[in-house]
Order: C-alpha cells, then sequence, then structure tokens
C-alpha cells in the first residue's frame, strides 16, 4: 500500500486530492455521485462575512478547453456557512478549508475571526477572484497589499491561512514571496486567467459581465509553470490547481512542487473527476513504485 499522506502547515490529509474553491459547492451536491470520505480535503466556495447575491446572468459559459465564469462570489455568508455546511461536511472523514471573501481587509478579517473557532481546518485567503470590483483580485495583484491583508488575516484567523494567487500578474512569485512574508502558512495557485467570449451574433460578450475567469484542460500549462517558478521561490508548501483532470495532470503538478492539488472545472463535467484524479495517482504510483509523494515533489529543478 503505498503512503499518500500530506501535510498543508501542519494538516495532515490523508491524500493529496482537494476541491478547488467554486467548482464543489460546499460538497452536498456531490455527494449522491461519490463519497466524499476518499477526498484529502474539501474546499468550499467562497465565503464573506454576509450574503452576497453574485453577478448577473449569463456567469457560466463553455470555451475550448474550458470554461469562464463570473458568478461574483456568490454565497450565503458565514453564519449560514457555519450553521448548515460545517455540520454537513463533519458527517464526513475529510478535511475541511474555507475559502474566505471580503470587500475590504477588514471583511476579510471578520470572517476569519468568526471561524476561529469553527470547526474547520484551514483557510484559503481568496484575493485572486477576477469577478469582483472590491477586494479578489484587486488585492492579489500588488506586492505590498499581498503582504499587508495577509498580515492583517493572520492576527484574526486561529487555522493555518493559505493565500490563493492570481495568475494575472507578470511575476507570480512577487505576489508568493509577499504572501510568505506577511505570515502565509501556505500557497494555492492558480485562480482563472481573466477572459472573454463574443457572441457574435448577438454583437455582444457571452457574460453579461464581458470578461470573467478562465480555467479547464487549457490553462494547465500555466498553472504548472507557475507552481514550478513559485516553488523555486519560496519555502511554503503549494496546493497545486488550473486544468487537472486526471492523475497524470496531478503528477505534474507535484513533480513541479505541489504538495497537494485541487481538482476544479473538471467536475463539471465529470462529478466524480477528483476521485478518478485520486485513483491515477495511485495507479502512477503503482507503476513506477513510488513509495510516498514526497519522493517525486519537486523533482523538476
Ligand atoms: O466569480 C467567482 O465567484 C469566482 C471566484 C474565484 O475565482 O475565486
Amino acid at each position: 500500500m503505498k503512503n499518500l499522506k500530506v501535510n498543508i502547515a501542519g494538516v495532515e490529509l490523508k491524500n493529496p486530492v482537494m476541491t478547488a474553491s467554486g467548482t464543489f459547492g460546499s460538497g452536498r451536491e456531490y455527494g449522491e455521485y461519490m463519497d466524499l470520505n476518499q477526498l484529502g480535503a474539501v474546499v468550499v466556495k467562497g465565503v464573506a462575512i454576509t450574503p452576497w447575491k453574485g453577478n448577473p446572468p449569463p456567469r457560466i459559459a463553455e470555451t475550448y478547453g474550458g470554461m469562464l465564469n463570473s458568478v461574483g462570489l456568490q454565497n450565503p455568508g458565514v453564519e449560514v456557512f457555519i450553521e448548515q455546511d460545517i455540520p454537513f461536511l463533519r458527517q464526513y472523514d475529510t478535511k475541511i478549508v474555507v475559502n474566505i471573501a471580503g470587500k475590504t481587509i477588514e471583511e476579510y478579517c471578520q470572517v476569519a475571526e468568526r471561524l476561529a473557532d469553527a470547526d474547520v481546518d484551514l483557510l484559503e485567503l481568496n484575493i485572486s477572484c477576477p469577478n469582483v470590483k472590491e477586494g479578489g483580485v484587486a488585492f492579489g495583484t500588488d506586492p505590498r497589499m499581498v503582504e499587508k491583508v495577509t498580515r492583517e488575516v493572520k492576527k484574526h484567523s486561529k487555522q493555518p491561512l493559505i493565500v490563493k494567487l492570481s495568475p494575472n500578474v507578470t511575476d507570480i512569485t512577487e505576489m508568493a514571496k509577499a504572501a510568505e512574508v506577511g505570515g502565509a502558512d501556505g500557497l494555492s495557485l492558480i485562480n482563472t486567467l481573466l477572459g472573454m467570449s463574443i457572441d457574435i451574433h448577438k454583437r455582444r460578450p457571452v457574460l453579461a459581465m464581458g470578461v470573467g475567469g478562465f480555467s479547464g484542460p487549457a490553462i494547465k500549462p500555466v498553472a504548472v509553470r507557475m507552481v514550478y517558478q513559485v516553488k523555486q521561490a519560496v519555502s511554503l508548501p503549494i496546493i497545486g490547481m488550473g486544468g487537472i483532470a486526471t492523475g497524470e495532470d496531478a503528477i505534474e503538478f507535484i513533480m513541479a512542487g505541489a504538495t497537494a492539488i485541487a481538482v476544479g472545472t473538471a467536475h463539471f463535467h465529470n462529478p466524480r473527476a477528483s476521485l478518478e484524479v485520486l485513483e491515477g495517482i495511485q495507479e502512477y504510483m503503482e507503476k513506477y513504485k513510488v513509495q510516498e509523494l514526497k519522493k517525486i515533489r519537486g523533482i523538476i529543478k
């Protein structure tokens, strides 16, 4: 039996497979297709201090090799999350990671503080959503801001803080270093790339907001490259994501330096995608006689 355990900032996961925020709700929708006990962790959709209604439709569109979204971090707020989603997820033997959203630094801090005594394992600071006017990527593209938000939220969090980075920057290692200096316990990357589709018959953008976040298999080489670069630049554990749909995809991220990986867009056409990724990782380990994942983590120098 191969050892699939990984450790992110002191939290041990039974395996490296997580769900990417915003693609898995709070897990409820997927429970009938798969056994949530098998996942290393469930990362829930962004949670804010108050309910957010998100952006107007259409806010999802298919593209070649992926999809665009501009959901705008719709969520019911942290109180509903604590009341309904934590008890649901705690029925399963998996770790809970809460993606936290805010329009201001204070709002991020309020969510972290509200979750301080909640039964969740890790926080993921969302400073990379491209679909909101305040907060999100507006905080994630300036290294001084990345450092400041991380430092402030860290003061209010009890759980280890993972900072989710945006690829919509010139040099992602600058943001990674800033998060490290600000006190991050780990990084997750990448969030979506800014994209756009135009309906040439209606002569208008497909998404109501015009632009949105591009995800799916087409972005995988960008994500692998960024994980590789960030691994060389900082010493924090990395959760890698961006177009992962198979075990082989996940192994690429691990060889680039990721400790854990998250499956996202693939869930929309295959609700069992994360479990198939897990099976694929196990098959790879069997085939190449890899006893534990640290033997291959970051081997690409
Ligand atoms: O629009 C959205 O809800 C996307 C969130 C994200 O990319 O973090």
